[in-house]
């Protein structure tokens, strides 16, 4: 399939996989490039920015495709090095950088000078457009569904996608609620040139994350996840568990008064427990309500190959079918 954004990229299909923390290292990235898409390593989930020139050596072991790197402004208890995150990128070749959490202006002239792709990912109208206007190749559009953080204006991918299209002159990707070809052919239909998955693509067999939490989310129906911190304005969407109900308690009792040290517990360095040793009930960590629709754990390319021959047959026989009737 042709779009603006296969070509932009460079690649085969116009399917992304979005950074995640603890879970968009080298061998998930690499996977989803050698596929056809565009892998991306999270940035933040190196610690320092010699452990990312090293993950991105190691993506570029396992795939000569493109891939790309994600880099997360968002609250956090350190600030990290953003300076040397960007240099390592820029040093390390990466052609494609996908921004998100906040606007990427102070980044933005250091990536396009080394000729980088610079993707936005944003959840609202006016931040895509704030996007487009300071200078960002493209916009990954993040509706009410998706996993992580979702914002605060809470408008789904449906009403979204077409508010983009008709506002944006750059090109943008579907992000949020995706999974399968149905998912891709709604998406191109309401104006985006291709579509950006995180849940499904953790529960492929080369996502480097514990059994247990791909097991979950195969199990876990579109009822099961949960908004945290909405009171905090930094508003995550996770998978229930024990922990997160404790969470949404403190929430309730605290009310206004609340602040993030109140739910450190909770929140704090979950994700390499979560991820890495299947410690379920460590904390809240993102998914997003697209956990309804997966029901498998393929690998990347069987993943891929199918969203592309389910589009392809629904453009085809249903829609081209529905035409002529
Ligand atoms: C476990 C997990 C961790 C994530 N971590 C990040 C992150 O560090 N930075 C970021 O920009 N997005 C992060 N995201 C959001 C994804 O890149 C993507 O935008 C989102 O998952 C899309 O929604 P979906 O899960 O419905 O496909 C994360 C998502 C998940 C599920």
């Amino acid at each position: 399939m042709k779009t603006r954004i296969t070509e932009m990229l460079n690649i085969e299909h116009p399917i992304i996989q979005g950074g995640m923390h603890y879970v968009g290292f080298a061998e998930l990235a690499a996977a989803v490039s050698n596929s056809g898409g565009l892998g991306i390593i999270t940035g933040l989930t190196q610690k320092t920015a010699p452990d990312l020139a090293n993950e991105i050596a190691r993506c570029r072991d396992m795939t000569d495709k493109p891939f790309g790197v994600n880099l997360t402004f968002l609250p956090s208890v350190e600030a990290p090095d953003y300076p040397a995150y960007v240099q390592t990128i820029i040093n390390g070749g990466v052609k494609v950088v996908e921004t998100a959490g906040r606007n990427p202006a102070q980044v933005l002239p250091y990536l396009k000078d080394a000729g980088i792709t610079v993707i936005h990912k944003c959840t609202s109208v006016r931040h895509s457009l704030k996007a487009q206007e300071i200078g960002c190749d493209a916009v990954s559009v993040d509706g009410f569904e998706c996993g992580g953080h979702p914002g605060e204006d809470d408008i789904p991918n449906m009403i979204l996608l077409p508010r983009a299209a008709d506002e944006l002159e750059i090109p943008f990707v579907a992000s949020g609620g995706m999974a399968d070809g149905r998912s891709l052919v709604a998406a191109l239909a309401m104006g985006a040139e291709g579509m950006n998955m995180g849940t499904r693509f953790m529960v492929t067999r080369e996502a480097p994350i514990h059994e247990r939490v791909k097991q979950a989310i195969v199990a876990a129906t579109e009822l099961d996840t949960r908004l945290v911190m909405r009171p905090l304005r930094n508003t995550e969407r996770v998978l229930t568990n024990t922990a997160v109900e404790r969470l949404l308690e403190k929430e309730k009792k605290l009310g206004a008064d609340i602040a993030f040290e109140d739910i450190m517990e909770e929140v704090a360095g979950v994700y390499p427990k979560v991820m890495l040793e299947g410690d379920m009930d460590a904390g809240a960590w993102s998914c997003g309500m697209v956990a309804g629709l997966i029901n498998d754990i393929p690998t990347c390319q069987e993943l891929i190959d199918r969203i592309m021959e389910e589009a392809d047959g629904l453009i085809r026989q249903r829609l081209e079918g529905m035409r002529a009737a």
